[in-house]
């Protein structure tokens, strides 16, 4: 199954990666389109199979998946070089760029007066795609269960990934794209305190991202609100419940809502 994909960014990099460490497509089925060398040098360097071209179209041309992986304000630049036709399936991880935008802009464009029949995917992984942890969502247009189960599985070497209706794209994309920097700022405070409070960084560091994965694997394995792990943490006089009370009145609940709100856009 041949598999373009348009940028070798984080993103098209990460995917290339995890496409040629996966079983889905043959590595020489993959290939990579960019405008500068160095990033394709990369890639080829890791996986000496992949394909590599600085054109849009030729990477395109004989390619049943399209993944495009460029900056938004790239994208309708790069839509207008593909020569698309029926039966190929585009998939963009380009955030904020809507199905409907897509299609219009595949109708006006001049190269694609009419638009062939495709199936259309989007695709909005995190950065913890580059360590195979992303937790990545996916939404489809004009797409038959086989198709959505083909990009699941592509996309299993980046992490797990959820099939959304796209208007819970903008929320879930706020929670997972956004978040994980909102779950970092947690980390960075905790270990500015840490510092204060005596503690060596290479040693907090180890401790909060040990302390945050221990959290995650907990939500994870028992399935239960996390009001039922806090809970058990709290005794009635004792410090945690102190701490928690201290971040409510420091308005953190509030805090964390008016950043995924503002976000969910
Ligand atoms: N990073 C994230 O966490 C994240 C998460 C979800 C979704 N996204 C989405 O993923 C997309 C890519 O983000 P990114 O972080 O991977 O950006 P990036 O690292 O800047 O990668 C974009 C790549 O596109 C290449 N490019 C520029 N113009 C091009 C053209 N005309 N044709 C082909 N390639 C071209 C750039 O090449 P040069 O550098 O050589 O110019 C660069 O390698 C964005 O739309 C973003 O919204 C990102």
């Amino acid at each position: 199954m041949k598999t373009a994909i348009i940028g070798a960014g984080n993103m098209g990099g990460a995917i290339a990666c995890g496409l040629a460490q996966g079983t889905r497509v043959a590595t020489s089925d993959i290939v990579v389109s960019n405008p500068s060398q160095e990033k394709l040098n990369r890639l080829k360097a890791q996986f000496p199979d992949i394909q590599t071209t600085h054109s849009n179209a030729e990477a395109a041309k004989d390619a049943d998946i399209i993944i495009l992986a460029v900056k938004p304000w790239v994208l309708d630049k790069v839509l207008m070089e593909l020569p698309l036709h029926k039966g190929q399936t585009l998939v963009s991880v380009v955030a904020g760029r809507s199905f409907d935008e897509i299609l219009s802009f595949l109708h006006t464009s001049s190269l694609h007066g009419r638009v062939p029949d495709i199936s259309l995917f989007r695709v909005i992984p995190n950065t913890a795609a580059a360590i195979g942890q992303s937790m990545t969502l996916v939404s489809s247009l004009n797409a038959t269960p086989q198709q959505q189960q083909l990009i699941m599985d592509m996309l299993a070497p980046l992490g797990p990934s959820m099939l959304l209706p796209e208007e819970q794209l903008a929320a879930a994309t706020s929670l997972t794209s956004c978040g994980i920097a909102y779950v970092l700022k947690y980390a960075q405070a905790a270990m500015q305190a840490s510092t204060e409070l005596g503690i060596r960084p290479a040693d907090s560091l180890h401790m909060v991202a040990q302390t945050l994965k221990g959290a995650a694997e907990l939500l994870l394995n028992n399935h239960e609100h996390p009001a039922v792990e806090i809970d058990k943490v709290c005794t009635p006089g004792g410090l945690t419940i102190k701490g928690i009370n201290e971040l409510e009145h420091g308005g953190f609940s509030s805090a964390v809502i008016k950043a995924l709100k503002a976000s969910a856009v």
